[in-house]
């Protein structure tokens, strides 16, 4: 806990944050969040299958322990997810029958109206629990309004969802207009997706929001997870955030982790000494390119505090610290690099 703070290092270019579930709000976990980090992302908390189980179910037990930490402790938080094609539960998509949505009118009005009321309610009761957006007590700044909708392999460029089945590519405005209404002018509402460094995906993303922006939908945030492995090139980031700045939008990096695996055929328990080496250097130069663009950086935030808590399969050992919570290269390549090895 003597170690420098990523959030004081970073302090003049970005918030610097990490996602977080219940076991890093706790004991020695919250330890090092609180001394490295300045904003956190609910990991599930927030997502559809987390508050909105049924129709006539909310549940915010999950997100409003995240959110009381975030209060206590005075942490930004940014939201996620208002609109996925995971963990949704399927009644979105369901007559009480169980029988599926179609694309008839009457159909469409009620999945809109599913969109709606699902958004609305979250923005109210975190406005009850915490107070008004943008006022000292609530510490939500911004929100992934819809996540993974581009799909480079289509010809429109737009992943074929069960919201894209039944409503086409109007849901994406419409949960955008949904969001600002109901969040109102103080909360950042973003599209959010992965593999955004790479140019086939770079190009349909950017049409999307170009094209949502000319429609006049409040897109204030475009967000790159960054989900990267060692060696993916770092001029593809730079060039992607590069592509955004010159559209009047703010960037966030939404998702970081960087995988010590170069291929599906490599397996450990733990890495390589020399991958983890590797690994500092990597995020030295990742974190080289943000400072770059950070005018137009939101946050940066880490998929995860810890190697044990990672989404990855086990011994990618994407994070910042590993199991034990000990400072690794990667640490250091993000504090100082001059301390990777
Ligand atoms: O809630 C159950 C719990 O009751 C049960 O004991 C446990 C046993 O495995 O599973 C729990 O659910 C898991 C949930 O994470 C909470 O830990 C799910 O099985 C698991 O699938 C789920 O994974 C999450 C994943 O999204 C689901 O798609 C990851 O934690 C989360 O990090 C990951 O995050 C996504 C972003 O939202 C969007 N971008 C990609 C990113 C990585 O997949």
């Amino acid at each position: 806990l003597t170690l420098p703070a990523i959030k004081t290092a970073w302090a003049s270019s970005f918030p610097v944050g990490a996602a977080v579930e219940a076991p890093e709000t706790l004991g020695a976990r919250s330890d090092v969040l609180l001394r490295h980090f300045a904003q956190i992302t609910p990991g599930n908390a927030m997502k559809p299958d987390a508050t909105h189980p049924s129709e006539a179910t909310f549940t915010f037990t999950g997100a409003d322990q995240i959110v009381d930490y975030a209060v206590a402790h005075h942490l930004r938080v940014y939201g996620h997810t208002l609109l996925w094609h995971q963990q949704t539960p399927a009644w979105f998509f369901q007559h009480a029958d169980g029988s599926s949505l179609t694309t008839s009118t009457d159909d469409q009005a009620l999945l809109r109206s599913r969109l709606q009321t699902h958004i609305q309610t979250l923005a109210d009761h975190f406005r009850t629990t915490y107070g008004e957006y943008g006022a000292a007590g609530n510490p939500i700044v911004a929100f992934d309004v819809v996540n993974e909708v581009v799909d480079e392999n289509q010809s429109d460029g737009l992943r074929r969802s069960e919201w894209y089945r039944v409503l086409g590519p109007s849901y994406i405005a419409d949960a955008f207009r949904y969001a600002r209404t109901a969040f109102g002018p103080n909360v950042k509402l973003f599209i959010n997706d992965y593999n955004t460094e790479y140019a086939n995906k770079r190009a349909p993303y950017l049409a999307l929001v170009k094209s949502l922006l000319a429609q006049g939908v409040p897109v204030d945030g475009v967000g790159h997870q960054l989900h990267v492995e060692i060696g993916r090139s770092v001029s593809d980031i730079d060039a992607t955030l590069s592509a955004f700045d010159a559209l009047p939008v703010r960037q966030a990096v939404t998702e970081l982790d960087v995988s010590t695996y170069k291929s599906s055929g490599e397996s450990w328990t733990t890495p390589p000494t020399t991958r983890l080496v590797e690994q500092g250097y990597y995020y030295r130069d990742v974190f080289a390119v943000l400072k770059k663009h950070a005018s137009s950086l939101e946050s940066v935030t880490l998929w995860g505090l810890d190697d044990s808590r990672t989404w990855l399969r086990s011994g990618a050992a994407p994070l910042l610290f590993d199991g034990t919570l000990a400072a690794k290269p990667a640490f250091w390549g993000v504090v100082d690099p001059s301390r990777i090895e």
